[in-house]
């Protein structure tokens, strides 16, 4: 059967999903017959679909008026009606095995023999729904998301028997639907969506019963730390305790190895099931009515999100071992489906395979389920050393190429260029090479288009230990006033860079290392970093413009003590004192850092340049003149295209593309 054939629609269920779908498929100019087992459900279903078209109407997304639209749906209680003549029957009734069943069988015999029939079930087996009609290869999944009108994915799931023709038909259908759809090319459970989401939950919910973690600190994690458009336990609230039980337990009957906690079995027994019961893992107003749980950023600063997501990074990575979906495939549905900024697999290359590796071996040990060993192909990548971004090559391939000069290296990540002071075993102390090939670098950086964003680390166990006490030894008061004068003049280079320069530091930042890291934009540093101006206990004060950028950072009276004492402080100091934008733990530091860079690589590239120039400049004005300057940069920036486009995008409710015009 080819898609042209396909005129008449059945529907067979009205509930949340149902409507929705009927509303679709009508919107795109399908005759919808829409059948349930009361009236006052289809009364209920046609009240939502008219309120739901009339908005869409009021915001211009409609091609038709809602009553043109809703002409071509007609609610019916007969099974009879609703299936003579269809061409293609999608079926959304609960996801009861034996009720599924029932109405395939029925559907079967009632709709004419070309007929589709789909099943909207998000965990329950095509394969067996199939088994209750005559015709298995016409029986295929179509899983839409809620709500369907507006949710882009749909996973068409391709039963032990569909044919290849049904499923073609089905994925073209599903695009003219203005869908997105992934195939699953096997009947395997919880499909592509659930499964990962699956796997997430049950880590959450596993390092919340041992009291690893608490539950605002894994909501703020996930929120924050991997961008995620919810908490997890937000999130379970959102889809009801219960249902996400049930969901996990359809898994686990089907050969996921999950292991439910008691506490979370009990809870998804008793009456506070999350937004619908007014109360879950968080309060809400009123019984179904959401408000967002206000989680603070900091809160989860701690927690180890590359063990919190490798489960899933091994359920995903599972998927390909067993063939169930392409790796492309995976990654669009985590995005449509979770409204992930990043595929699971994208995330994966970032952490570094070998990290993910590292944190299942671990969690194998510590809880002892199966459920964490290493998927095959994962295990054989980091075997072969290919551990994502960091190497040029994980599930993607990336591009890599690595400078090395004298004293430091530069690693083109593109868009991110990463600097690394390279001279490890004297704690990458600044010397006047390592202070040319920093100036060098950094200027052709500057001119190197490809680039975006720069960031400056330290090889071995410090970001930067000062400048090379050594060169001190036999200089005098001239040589040592010229030494403080090129070495402000090459941070200066690094801090008029037009691109945005992050310093991620780790172990010492001290004196000049301390000051070339105030060079830098945004400043990263690892709970193992130390920074200080010791200076003072060489007899001498910080000439790399120490004094001057320590009291504009911190106020006169820290720089002062900082200076005067000479003593080292931790990173969580550093981060209240305003020196350090964010501490985090210490093996994420390059994580942290890639993905900030990352993010700041997508903005606009020239709006960024002026934005930068504008703070710098800015800051040691008049006020007024700030205002000016800052008033001339807003025009600057609004004649950029990237502004046309960023508005145009926010209008038409779009991400923007930009290119940096
Ligand atoms: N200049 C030159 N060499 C330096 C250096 C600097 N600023 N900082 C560290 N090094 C060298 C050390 O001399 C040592 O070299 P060696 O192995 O040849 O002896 C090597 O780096 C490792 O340092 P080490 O002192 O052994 O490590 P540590 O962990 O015991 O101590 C510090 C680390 C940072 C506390 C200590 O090295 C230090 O105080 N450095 C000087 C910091 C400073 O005053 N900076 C401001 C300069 S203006």
């Amino acid at each position: 059967m080819s898609i042209e054939k396909i005129k008449k629609i059945c529907v067979l269920g009205a509930g949340t999903m149902g409507h929705g779908i009927a509303q679709l498929f009508a919107m795109s100019g399908y005759e919808v017959w829409m059948r349930d087992i009361e009236q006052g459900i289809l009364d209920n279903a046609i009240k939502r679909i008219t309120w739901s078209l009339k908005k869409l109407h009021e915001k211009g997304r409609l091609k038709e008026t809602p009553e043109q639209i809703l002409s071509r749906i007609h609610p019916t209680l007969s099974m009879e009606e609703a299936c003579k003549e269809a061409d293609f029957i999608i079926e959304v009734v609960p996801e009861i095995l034996d009720l599924k069943k029932k109405v395939f069988s029925e559907a079967d015999k009632l709709a004419p023999l070309h007929a589709i029939i789909a099943t909207n079930t998000s965990s329950l087996p095509i394969t067996e729904i199939a088994e209750a009609t005559n015709r298995p290869e016409k029986v295929i999944g179509m899983h839409f998301f809620n709500p369907p009108v507006i949710m882009k994915l749909v996973e068409v799931i391709k039963g032990q028997k569909t044919a290849d023709e049904v499923v073609k038909v089905t994925i073209e259908l599903a695009k003219k639907l203005g869908k997105e759809p992934v195939l699953v090319k096997k009947d395997s459970p919880g499909f592509i969506v659930n499964r990962i989401l699956g796997a997430i939950i049950h880590e959450a919910i596993w390092a919340i019963e041992r009291g690893e973690y608490s539950i605002e600190e894994i909501d703020s994690a996930t929120r924050f730390k991997a961008n995620m458009p919810m908490g997890v336990f937000e999130l379970i609230d959102f889809i009801g305790i219960d249902v996400t039980y049930h969901m996990m337990k359809a898994m686990m009957e089907r050969g996921v190895k999950f292991v439910i906690p008691k506490s979370f079995e009990d809870k998804a027994k008793s009456n506070e099931l999350g937004v619908k019961s007014g109360k879950g893992y968080y309060m809400y107003p009123a019984p179904g009515k959401y408000m967002k749980p206000s989680i603070s950023a900091k809160a989860g600063s701690k927690v180890d999100i590359i063990k919190l997501l490798s489960p899933a990074v091994n359920e995903a990575a599972k998927l390909l071992d067993d063939d169930v979906a392409s790796l492309e495939d995976i990654d669009k549905a985590v995005k449509l489906g979770l409204n992930f900024p990043n595929g699971i697999f994208e995330m994966a290359d970032l952490f570094g395979l070998d990290l993910v590796v590292n944190s299942l071996n671990k969690l194998k040990s510590e809880r002892g389920f199966n459920l964490y060993e290493s998927a095959q192909i994962l295990a054989k990548m980091v075997q072969e050393g290919h551990l994502g971004r960091k190497t040029g090559k994980g599930f993607y391939e990336y591009k890599i190429e690595e400078k090395v000069l004298d004293t430091i290296k530069v690693r083109y990540e593109l868009p991110i260029a990463w600097v690394i002071l390279n001279r490890p075993d004297k704690l990458n102390a600044l010397n006047n090479k390592m202070l040319d090939e920093l100036e060098a670098t950094f200027k052709e950086l500057d001119r190197d288009e490809r680039v975006r964003v720069i960031i400056l680390m330290g090889e071995g166990k410090a970001f930067c230990a000062g400048a090379d006490v050594k060169a001190f030894e036999n200089m005098t008061g001239v040589d040592a006033f010229k030494f403080s004068r090129r070495i402000q003049e090459v941070f200066e280079a690094i801090e008029k860079t037009s691109k945005p320069v992050i310093a991620a530091v780790h172990g010492y930042a001290l004196g000049g290392g301390l000051e070339l890291a105030m060079a830098c934009d945004i400043r990263i540093f690892a709970e193992s970093a130390l920074v200080g101006q010791p200076e003072i206990n060489l007899g001498i004060i910080p000439g790399a413009a120490g004094t001057q950028k320590l009291a504009r950072l911190i106020g006169v009276g820290k720089a002062k003590e900082l200076i005067f004492l000479g003593d080292m402080i931790p990173a969580d100091e550093a981060e209240r004192l305003g020196l350090a934008n964010k501490v985090v733990l210490t093996s994420e530091l390059e994580l942290e850092a890639r993905k900030m860079g990352l993010r700041i690589a997508e903005k606009p590239a020239l709006t960024l340049m002026i934005a930068k120039y504008i703070i710098d400049y800015g800051k040691d004005v008049a006020e007024a003149i700030g205002k000016a300057l800052e008033a001339l940069g807003f025009g600057l920036a609004r004649s950029t295209e990237d502004a046309t486009e960023g508005i145009k995008a926010f209008l038409e409710k779009r991400k923007p593309k930009f290119t940096g015009k």
